[in-house]
Formats: structure tokens, sequence, C-alpha cells
């Protein structure tokens, strides 16, 4: 990569040759390029967020997804609001400072009026000290306003592809999971006031390099402040199992996955990235990996335990790993002099740009 300096900002035509290195020397060349980039533009810490996986409810029916709603296999939960609030008191007691609250999607009132209030009943219990990212999936302008001002200020919801004919091919044709009406749900929420966050799956079957380089071209047209991004990982009870044949092997995803969130942080220099809980499911190191990619965001599982097996979106999901293991191996692992960050929120800069003009 050294004889080959960057031209800014990079173009699909180098965003490709980027994600398409093989030999190991070239990967930690692009892996190396974006540690200095954190570093320089945005620091040397890694935020926390606990995730509160609060439901598995789901009306959609994505083909990929463990918990779509035609598994009937599956143990539907949703968690009471006292055991939330109970896992909130007690990731307060821990330090934590930032939540991220998922759920199937459900667009009933009852649900829309469950999350307003448990974002309430949140903010009054951290004495409005608590930094929530929602992660409920499509809904109207209204719901977006009526969490926003009851105290969610981080939304993610992933694109999953920007190919829209690979999009077409992993959700049903049932007129309810359009490509369209996804991008409209990104926009209203950036309108909203939202620090926003998308994410696609990588690894798809039939899925390019190609499509991976323009997947990251669209989170810098529509200026995202935040990324999730992992490999996908098939799960029997689906649809797009049959097409594990078709498949990148196990090591190509992971590799995939990191030059995806390395290319991304050269990209979009001063964005939040996660380190999806997917990449563990590669390799016992994947999120750690994803730290020496230019990853800054870190979101342990504090879903209490007993849900947490009901909450398999694909195969082999982590869901015995408890937060603070799982926090003590991350801060093992990370480059030097970066450090694990609980006390702040870990905005992302991008945001604060943006809402400035
Ligand atoms: N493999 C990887 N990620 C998946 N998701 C859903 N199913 C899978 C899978 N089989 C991701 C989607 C979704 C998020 C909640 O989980 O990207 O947006
Ligand atoms: Fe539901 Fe999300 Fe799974 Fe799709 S990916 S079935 S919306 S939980």
């Amino acid at each position: 990569m050294d004889e080959l300096p960057l031209r800014h900002p990079l173009d699909l035509y180098q965003i490709t040759r980027l994600l398409s290195v093989e030999s190991p020397h070239e990967i930690e060349q692009v892996l190396a390029r974006a540690r200095t980039v954190k570093k320089e533009c945005i620091d040397n810490k890694v935020y926390i967020r606990g995730l509160i996986e609060l439901s598995n409810i789901c009306r959609k029916n994505c083909l990929y997804c463990g918990v779509r709603r035609d598994n009937r296999g599956v143990r539907r939960y949703d968690i009471p609001e006292a055991e939330v609030l109970e896992t909130v008191q007690h990731a307060m007691e821990e330090g934590y400072t930032s939540l991220v609250i998922q759920s199937g999607e459900r667009t009933d009132q009852v649900f829309i009026q469950h999350i307003d209030r448990l974002l309430r009943k949140i903010q009054a219990l951290s004495n409005h000290g608590m930094g929530i990212t929602l992660s409920c999936g499509e809904q109207n302008p209204e719901t977006y306003r009526r969490w926003a001002d009851s105290g969610a200020h981080r939304y993610l919801l992933r694109i999953e592809t920007t190919n829209r004919d690979l999009f077409r091919r992993i959700h049903p044709c049932d007129g309810s999971h359009l490509y369209d009406n996804r991008v409209k749900a990104l926009q209203c929420l950036k309108e909203t006031g939202y620090q926003v966050g998308t994410g696609v799956m990588i690894g798809l079957p039939g899925q390019t390099v190609e499509d991976l380089a323009k997947d990251l071209l669209f989170f810098r047209d529509i200026n995202v402040d935040m990324v999730g991004m992992g490999p996908y990982i098939e799960h029997e009870m689906t649809p797009l199992h049959s097409e594990k044949d078709r498949l990148w092997s196990m090591e190509k995803r992971l590799e995939k996955s990191l030059l995806m969130i390395a290319v991304l942080r050269l990209v979009m220099k001063d964005i939040n990235i996660a380190a999806a809980t997917a990449l563990d499911v590669l390799s016992h190191e994947g999120r750690t990996m994803a730290f020496h990619a230019g990853a800054n965001v870190l979101m342990p599982n504090i879903t209490p335990a007993q849900y947490r097996e009901d909450y398999l979106i694909y195969k082999g999901k982590p869901v015995l790993q408890e937060a603070h293991d799982l926090i003590s191996r991350i801060s093992a692992g990370l480059p030097a002099g970066t450090q694990i960050d609980f006390t702040r929120w870990g905005d992302s800069k991008n945001y604060a740009r943006r809402i400035s003009g």
C-alpha cells in the first residue's frame, strides 16, 4: 500500500482495490493506516455501550435472521419493564453511561408506548445522564420524534446491503421489506436530530467486493455518524440457509469484515465504528481484531441471562459471555496506548460537525 499513495476522497476504484488485498502483509498495511487515522482524527479510546436485547418479537421476516416472524422454533419474550430497569440500575452501578436498546421490529401502539415509558424511566433513574441508542427497526416519523423527545439520542438501523437486487433476494417480497423505505427511514432519523448509525452484513450469498465498496460509499453519501457491520453467519432455521454452499469461507468473511472496518475508517475518519458481536463467531479474537482495524465502540451484552439464548439471530452467537469478562479480554488485546472509556458518551465527532452546519 505504501507504494501506492491514496487520493482523497477515495473513489470506488481505490476502495475496491483496498478491500481486495489478500496477502497478510498488505492487509496489515491497510489496518495499520486505519489505526493511525483513528488515533489522529478521534482519540485513543474504545467507548462502551451496554446492550439490552429487549424483545425478540418481530413482525418482519428477513430471510437471514433467526428471530424472523415465521421461525416457530423461537420462544418469544419481552423483558418486563421492572426487570429492564433493574438491569439499567445494575449497569449504572458498574459505571455504564451509555446503553443500546435493541428489539425485533414492532409498530403497534403498545410497543411504542412501552419504549416511550422505558426511555422516560431510564432518564429519570439516571438523572438524564444515560446516553440511549435505540435499535428498534423502521418506524414512522411521529414515533421517531416521540422517542427522541423521551430521551433517545442515537438510532441504529442497518441498510443490510446497498445492492438493491441482493436486498430483494434476502428479504421476502411481501411489500413490507423495501429498500427505499429503509433509506427514507434513515433520512427521517437524521432530520429528527438523532445521531444515526447504519451497517451491512458482509459475505452474503452472491455479494461481491464491489458491492461492499459501494456500501462504504453509501455510508459516506448519506453522511452517517455510526456504523455497525459484521459478517453474515448462516442460521439453519432460515430460508437463506439453503444458499450456504455459495458462501465465502469463515476466514474470508473475517478478513473482509476487518478490511471493511479499516477502509471505512479511511473513508469516514471520525465516525463511531462498532466491533460487531458476529465477528466473535468467526474467531475467538474477532472483536479484538476489529479494534486493530480502526473500530472504537464495544457493545457488551448486558441482557439478563435467562433471555439471551432466545435472541439467536445467527448460529453460534455468544450467549454466555459475561460483560465484564468480555471487557477485560478486549482490554488486554487492544492496540498499544488504547484504553476503554466507560465514563463518557463518546459521541461521534461527525455528528457534532454535522449539526454545527
Ligand atoms: N448473520 C449476521 N447478522 C445478522 N443479522 C440478522 N441476521 C444475521 C445473520 N444471520 C443482523 C442484521 C440486523 C441485526 C439486528 O442483526 O444486520 O440488522
Ligand atoms: Fe426482525 Fe431485525 Fe431479524 Fe429482520 S433482522 S427479522 S427486522 S429482528
